[in-house]
C-alpha cells in the first residue's frame, strides 16, 4: 500500500492514518509511517512517544549557502535505520518534526532531507514489499509541493462541514493531476442525512463513512491510540473496511 493521508485541519488525518498504520502491521506486513507535518500528530495516534526534535536534520549537509542534500551514503534504507522512532507493532515512523524556534535551521534541513529522502523510497528494493503510509499538514499545499510522491492512492478525510468540503475538493484535484486514486472517506458523521450532504457538497461518493464516534474522543483523552482502546468500536471496524478498500485497488 502506498497512501497518504490528506484532509482540513482537524478532519481526523492523523487518526485514520495512525490506525492504518498499526493494523497493516498487525497483520505481520512491514509498515513505514511518514509524518510530514511541522505539527506532527502520527506519533501520539499510533502509540509513540513524540519527538519534538528534528532528527532528519542529521542526515544532510550543504557546502556554504548551497543547497541542503543527503549525506554521502545516506538514502532511504539508512536513513530509516537511523532515524525512524519505533512504534508498537514493529512499525516504524519517519518524521519531519516539529516546527522550532529554538533551532530553526536544523527544522529547515529536516524538511529538505524528508522531502529528498520520499522521493527516493521507491529505488529501495528492500522497501518494495512495505506499506507506506503518510500523514500530512492540513489542505493541499504540500501535495502541490510534492511532499508524498510514494502515493498511489490519496485518502481524503472530510467532514460534514464547508470548510473541510472546500479544501477536499482542492485536494482531490491536485491528487487526480498528479494520477492519483483518490479515496474519499467521511469523517465524524453524526446524522444519517450527513453523508449526503457531504457528498453533494463534494461532488462524488464517498467510499467509506466513520461515525462520530465516542471511543474515539476518549482515546483521544486518554493518549492511547484507538486500536488499543477500542479495537472493536465503530470508527475502528469502518477503518478496517477502508484498508480493505485500498487493497482492493479499484
Ligand atoms: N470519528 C471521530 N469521532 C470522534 N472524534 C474524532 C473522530 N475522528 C477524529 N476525532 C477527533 O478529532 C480530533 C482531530 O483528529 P486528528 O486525527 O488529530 O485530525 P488531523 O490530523 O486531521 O488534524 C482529535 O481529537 C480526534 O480524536
Ligand atoms: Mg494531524
Amino acid at each position: 500500500m502506498r497512501v497518504a493521508v490528506v484532509g482540513k485541519g482537524g478532519a481526523g488525518k492523523s487518526m485514520v492514518a495512525g490506525t492504518i498504520a498499526r493494523m497493516v502491521a498487525q497483520r505481520g506486513e512491514r509498515v513505514l509511517a511518514l509524518d510530514g507535518d511541522p505539527m506532527p500528530g502520527l506519533a501520539r495516534s499510533l502509540g509513540t512517544v513524540d519527538t519534538s526534535e528534528p532528527l532528519l536534520a542529521d542526515a544532510v549537509e550543504r557546502k556554504e549557502r548551497g543547497p541542503w542534500l543527503l549525506k554521502r551514503g545516506i538514502g532511504p534504507v539508512t536513513a530509516i535505520r537511523r532515524y525512524a522512532r519505533e512504534a508498537p507493532d514493529g512499525v516504524l515512523l519517519l518524521q519531519i518534526g516539529k516546527i522550532t524556534l529554538e533551532d530553526h535551521p536544523a527544522f529547515l534541513a529536516a524538511v529538505q532531507a524528508y522531502w529528498q529522502l520520499v522521493h527516493r523510497l521507491e529505488e529501495a528494493r528492500s522497501l518494495e514489499s512495505w506499506t507506506f503510509i503518510g500523514d500530512t499538514p492540513a489542505g493541499p499545499r504540500q501535495i502541490a509541493a510534492d511532499f508524498s510522491p510514494y502515493a498511489d492512492t490519496y485518502l481524503l478525510v472530510v467532514e460534514p462541514t464547508w470548510p473541510s468540503v472546500l479544501t477536499a475538493r482542492r485536494a482531490a484535484k491536485l491528487a487526480r493531476m498528479r494520477e492519483a486514486r483518490v479515496l474519499p472517506v467521511a469523517n465524524k458523521v453524526r446524522q444519517a442525512g450527513d453523508r449526503k450532504v457531504l457528498e453533494d457538497r463534494l461532488g462524488e461518493p464517498v467510499v467509506a463513512t466513520i461515525p462520530f464516534d465516542e471511543e474515539i474522543k476518549q482515546a483521544e483523552r486518554l493518549g492511547v491510540p484507538l486500536i488499543d482502546h477500542a479495537p472493536a468500536s465503530r470508527g475502528a471496524k469502518v477503518i478496517e473496511q477502508i484498508v480493505e478498500r485500498i487493497e482492493t485497488r479499484a
